[in-house]
Order: C-alpha cells, then structure tokens, then sequence
C-alpha cells in the first residue's frame, strides 16, 4: 500500500481527533475515526459511536460490533480485510439518532474515507447510513425496511460502488429475523466484492 494513502489516512484521523464542528465534541470521551484495511473492497458504514466505542475511540467494539464480527465471520469476512466507520464520529447522548446538523457537520470526513479506500461495496448499517451515502450520491431514501434487499450501484466521490442498505446490528441483536436479514446482506456483500476482484483482475489481465 502506498506511503501516500496511509498519510492521508493518518491526517483524516488527525482531522477527526480535533473536529469541533458540532456541540458533540464537548461530550466526548474520545472521537472515533474509521479504521481498517485501507485497500479493503468493503466498506461498513454505521450511524455513530455508542458507550463502548466514545470509551475505546474504536468503531463497532460494543455487543453490535460483536455482532458484525460474528456475521463478518459466517460471510468468511475479517475485519482486518475489511474498513469499518461511522456517519458521525462522536457518540450522541444516550445513542440518540444524529441530527441533521451533527450528519452535515461530520459527513465530510465520510466523503473522504470513501474517496480514499475506493471500495467496491458499501454496506449501509442502518437509517442514518442508508440516508447519508444515499444523499451522497443524489439518490433517494424511503427507510430501511423499504431499501433493505435493494441494492444500488451509485457513484459516491467519484467512486462507482455497490451499496448493499441493510439493519442496523444493534437492532439486529434482540431480533433473531433481523439478524438472519442482516447476516443474509452481509454475504451477500461479500459475493459482490469478490465477483468485482474477479471482473476487475480479468479485465487488467486483458489490458482493459
Ligand atoms: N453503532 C454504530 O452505529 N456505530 C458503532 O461504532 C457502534 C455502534
């Protein structure tokens, strides 16, 4: 991997760290910057930290990160493989939803997660990412339940992605038929981003 994205990478984190663009820097234990494979082909987006991520400034480590690892898992997914992040990177008091106004002040750093990575699939986590990266990419949003199963090949940044909207894991946890929708998602997020490696190695192979 370049020298060059692994900077970017470490100024956006950086960027993230010291943001005081909206009232919730003032509640923060620490802010949570996305991590994970900067190469990786998907790419999870959630709504915002929870208690256990403001504590361990880490996405998706409370019980719904133990849930994704779980489903990331059963899809023969690795979180090491994959890059996780968050629509807002402060947590709301009491998990509310984020505001329009905390979305609009944050999404920025989104944009330029995706910009970066340039994955192949995006799994939205939920309404908030769902809403977002479909905005993003100048689409309609009728709700989870509406676009969950629908997935939509857009151009976010400049970068034509997959986007697979699914539930939430926190939602999914007390709900054994959210889970299996979700878990069903998540592999097929899995399949997509292999068969895009797969068409993309052929085409190189054939000097497209
Ligand atoms: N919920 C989220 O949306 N993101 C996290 O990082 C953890 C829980």
């Amino acid at each position: 991997m370049g020298e060059e994205k692994r900077e970017l990478y470490n100024s956006i984190v950086e960027a993230v760290r010291s943001c005081r663009a909206c009232p919730l820097h003032r509640l923060r234990t620490n802010a949570v910057p996305g991590e994970g494979n900067l190469e990786a082909k998907v790419m999870f987006v959630g709504e915002a930290p929870g208690r256990s991520e403001d504590e361990q400034g880490r996405p998706f480590v409370g019980a719904a990160g133990q849930l994704l690892n779980e489903l990331l898992l059963r899809a023969g997914l690795r979180r090491e493989n994959v890059y996780i992040t968050n629509v807002v990177k402060c947590r709301p008091p009491n998990n509310r939803t984020p505001t329009e106004e905390e979305v609009a002040a944050c999404v920025g750093f989104l944009r330029q997660e995706i910009a970066l990575v340039r994955p192949k699939v995006i799994v939205a986590l939920g309404n908030t990412a769902g809403s977002t990266i479909m905005g993003l990419a100048g689409r309609q949003w009728r709700g989870v339940t509406a676009e969950r199963g629908r997935k939509a090949k857009v151009t976010v940044e400049g970068v034509e992605v997959i986007v697979v909207p699914t539930y939430h894991p926190a939602a999914a946890l007390y709900r054994p038929d959210l889970k299996e929708l979700l878990a069903d998602d998540i592999a097929e997020a899995a399949r997509e981003a292999s068969a895009q490696g797969t068409r993309r190695t052929l085409l190189d192979f054939m000097g497209g």
